[in-house]
């Protein structure tokens, strides 16, 4: 599994689960990363990196449980270079079929000054702890942290330090999103021309996006040898996020004439997780992503939508069904039943157990109810709200009665249940949803700020679902929760209380960022 035999194909590294989950606010639940980790794997996924076992106990509980529930997929755990985080590491992924470890260090000036080493102290410190992960286990990762920015003689060395260890694959992480295609390329042509033993292990790309350059890095190192890219789905990760996963796949499945490498991923899967990693993480995609956004296949002006009628190729570069899209936007109604949104759920890629189903149907019915033609993106809408996790609600919304108009103060009536124990309030506020948060607020005081909050519409129309996706922030720790209503301030509540939610879990979670250069 490590090393590919045909020089054509390309390991897909998924790390949503670590990178992407590390990115502020976006949180997921251990049954969250369970179903996330078994779509990938069964999107033919080859490596997912699963957590970062020692960061805190939840961490290593689901990188454990994804290492035992696995199927074709390596799983791979993230360790600092020290022997504390990557026996920690081995006890979560020893479990899995294919297990890895992946352990890495900032080799760049900036970072070999925070843990003060010298660059022979640093080296050592590599062959040490490379070689203790591979007494391990057989399957190593090394990374050389901000390898962009290292010196080149002093990466080629540690590189051959990490090789003759034992390191199985050596990623070369663009860890700040500074470099740019040719120099992507070169950087790793070089490495496998000079460095002594580079054509016995896999060179690997990890590409952070704060220049808009991640994809294009990504695939300008594959054409220089790179042989197996990281990514996350929908880019998500710190900052601006990471190589997009559906970007790489769909670039060299749909350029392969001038891009001819081949991956294992079933694309048609790709738009049911990435769905799935918006609602779970909180990250609403923006409309005009590339492959996944929205608009990725709208027609809007009077040409195009011409064009796509003659012939759909005049505007399309692929197939909506490609990435498992349905193609039919046929609304649903008041008197369609179950079998029929059960369908058009399987027709959006969108699986969901029978409970969900039960519950989804409910609220589709009083849906449409209030609503004469009920959209997919309705459907999308109301399967994100009912799919939260249970496990994290300590709060939820019971009732919700505003009063607002002309003349204020707005008044919000709410009946929460906090620990399963039901409380309500009468507060106001400027305006009805400043009066709502306050009288959350009232009934479980809290120091988060609110940092962000924006309101939109799901479909055209009056009677339109709205979406709102709150943010709030405390103590460094970042909250996002997202919510659809026909009604703006009922969606409002609950965004800000599953924000709220998220938030207790994070400020329960240690912050393996702190410690990430702390070599020791
Ligand atoms: O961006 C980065 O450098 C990383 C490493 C931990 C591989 O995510
Ligand atoms: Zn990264």
């Amino acid at each position: 599994m490590n090393i590919p035999t045909d020089q054509d194909r390309v390991l897909i590294f998924d790390t949503t689960l670590r990178d992407g989950e590390q990115s502020p606010g976006a949180t997921m639940s251990h049954d969250e990363k369970l179903e996330i980790a078994e779509m990938l794997d069964d999107m033919g996924v080859d490596i997912i990196e699963a957590g970062f076992p020692i960061a805190s106990e939840g961490d290593f509980e689901a990188v454990k449980e994804i290492a035992e529930r696995s199927k074709e997929a390596v799983i791979c755990g993230l360790a600092r270079a020290n022997y504390k985080d990557i026996d920690r590491c081995w006890d979560a992924v020893k479990h899995a079929e294919r297990p890895r470890i992946h352990t890495f260090i900032g080799t760049s000036p900036l970072h070999r000054d925070i843990p003060g080493l010298s660059k022979d102290e640093m080296a050592d410190l590599i062959h040490d702890t490379v070689s203790h992960a591979r007494n391990l286990c057989d399957n190593v990762q090394w990374s050389p942290m901000d390898a962009t920015r290292t010196e080149h003689d002093y990466l080629c060395r540690v590189i051959e330090i990490a090789i003759k260890a034992g390191a199985t694959t050596i990623n070369i992480p663009d860890t700040v999103g500074y470099t740019a295609p040719r120099e992507s390329a070169d950087l790793i042509r070089m490495l496998i021309e000079k460095v002594p033993g580079a054509d016995e292990v896999v060179f690997a790309t990890h590409c952070h996006n704060d220049l808009g350059m991640a994809t294009a890095n990504s695939l300008a190192a594959v054409e220089a040898g790179a042989r197996q890219i990281e990514s996350t789905i929908n880019g998500l990760g710190e900052r601006a996020g990471n190589t997009a996963l559906e970007e790489v796949v769909m670039a060299l499945k749909v350029r392969n004439d001038i891009m001819p490498y081949q991956t294992r991923i079933d694309t048609t899967k790709i738009m049911q997780t990435s769905r799935r990693v918006a609602q779970v993480s909180g990250f609403a995609v923006q409309y005009n992503k590339a492959i996944v956004g929205k608009n990725a296949f709208a027609h809007e002006s009077g040409i195009h939508q011409d064009g796509m009628l003659k012939n759909a190729e005049t505007f399309e570069i692929m197939r909506p069904e490609d990435i498992g899209l349905a193609s039919s936007q046929l609304p649903l109604g008041k008197h369609s039943g179950r079998a029929a949104l059960r369908d058009k759920l399987n027709g959006l890629g969108l699986e969901v157990g029978d409970n969900q189903l039960k519950d989804i149907f409910v609220r589709f019915k009083s849906l449409a109810d209030r609503k004469k033609e009920v959209y997919d993106d309705d459907i999308i809408a109301l399967v994100a709200d009912t799919a939260g996790d249970k496990a994290v609600e300590k709060i939820k919304l019971k009732t919700l009665k505003v009063v607002c108009g002309t003349e204020g103060p707005q008044t919000a009536d709410i009946v929460l249940e906090i620990d399963g124990e039901e409380v309500s309030t009468s507060q106001t506020g400027d305006g009805p949803v400043d009066a709502t948060f306050n009288a959350v607020k009232a009934l479980f005081p809290t120091d988060a700020r609110l940092e962000l909050y924006q309101v939109s519409a799901v479909t055209e129309g009056t009677d339109a679902q709205a979406t709102v996706s709150v943010r709030l922030s405390e103590d460094g720790r970042i909250s996002t929760g997202q919510s659809a209503d026909t009604d703006t301030v009922v969606a409002s509540a609950k965004a800000y209380i599953t924000a709220l939610n998220r938030l207790q879990i994070r400020l329960t979670k240690s912050t393996p960022e702190v410690h990430y250069t702390d070599a020791s």
